[in-house]
């Protein structure tokens, strides 16, 4: 039997949903029965009727559906896919800032560990991350950990005091765009849609700044694309636009995002493996901060 077809007939056995993120494999992304953003991911991660929740993306993603769909079955094909930015910011670092501005509110992007969202006031993804610190009455806001996230927000709310925190933490994959990927696109021809992890002045260089859900939303706009995220969105959007043209720049790999193969997904659903566990303390924190966003929604 093809490992697609034991796949799809594990999934039903299991009464499973496979969710994947965007910057997933291509063979991944065609088995999967939902692809999309972080907030999409949660929201869908949330409503699904099936018992088990196979997550193929990065742990803060997979911890997420947990926290929020408590009583399922989540589970990561490999249980080391992580996001290194997350790991740029500790539940300590968020407890020091805290004390140093006590007046402040804390807003964690969704890429962060379940323990450092237990601390935070209110989760956002890049989709919502404007609307969750507008909601928020307080006029400083400790922002972390992409500081490049937290620059985007300043600019669009100068009106409140946005502090990263850390200072410098970021995606490596965004962080690498450059001034040299901007020229090329200029000279290709097109419109140049970036994520908001990128670089201030990549962005100040880029005709659309938005989410990977929000690059599916804005593709529609017009035929030639020069898509500054992971590379594999690129793939995402071909298969969604075949008739449009999406240039993606090849180096841009997110290697955690690549560790899940098809050969995994399969043994997960036979053995039922990596099962998701948080510890229930953290788990009801985080799921407040969480709940505030989702009721935010877009
Ligand atoms: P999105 O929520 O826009 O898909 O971003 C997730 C991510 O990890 C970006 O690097
Ligand atoms: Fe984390 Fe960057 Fe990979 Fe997204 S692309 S999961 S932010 S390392």
């Amino acid at each position: 039997m093809k490992i697609q077809d034991e796949i799809a007939v594990l999934k039903v056995q299991r009464n499973a949903i496979i969710l994947a993120h965007n910057y997933q494999r291509p063979e991944i992304q065609d088995v999967a029965d939902f692809i999309g953003d972080s907030l999409d991911l949660s929201m869908q991660a949330r409503e699904t009727d099936a018992a088990v929740i196979v997550f193929c993306g990065v742990d803060f993603m997979a911890e997420t559906a947990k926290i929020l769909s408590p009583e399922k079955t989540v589970l990561m094909p490999v249980r080391d896919a992580t996001c290194p930015m997350a790991h740029q910011l500790t539940a300590v670092m968020i407890t020091e800032a805290r004390e140093a501005h006590p007046e402040a509110q804390v807003v964690l992007y969704i890429n962060s560990t379940a323990e450092a969202k237990a601390r935070a006031d209110a989760i956002c993804t890049s989709a919502n991350a404007v609307n969750v610190v507008r909601s928020l009455p307080a006029e400083e806001i400790l922002f972390g950990p992409d500081c490049n996230l937290a620059s985007y927000v300043q600019a669009l709310i100068p009106e409140k005091k946005i502090i990263p925190v850390p200072p410098g933490g970021h995606c490596y994959v965004h962080e690498a765009f450059d001034q040299q990927d901007l020229e090329d696109a200029r000279k290709r021809g097109g419109l140049i849609i970036c994520h908001p992890e990128c670089r201030p002045e990549i962005r100040a260089g880029a005709d659309v700044i938005a989410s990977t859900g929000g690059m599916v939303r804005s593709a529609t706009d017009a035929r030639v694309w020069n898509v500054f995220t992971e590379r594999e969105m690129s793939y995402r959007l071909k298969t969604l636009y075949p008739d449009k043209t999406f240039h993606a720049k090849e180096e841009a790999v997110c290697t955690d995002m690549k560790k899940t193969r098809l050969k995994d997904l399969c043994l997960s659903l036979r053995n039922m493996q990596y099962e998701v566990t948080i510890d229930p303390k953290t788990m009801a924190g985080a799921r407040t901060a969480l709940e505030k966003m989702i009721r935010i929604g877009r």
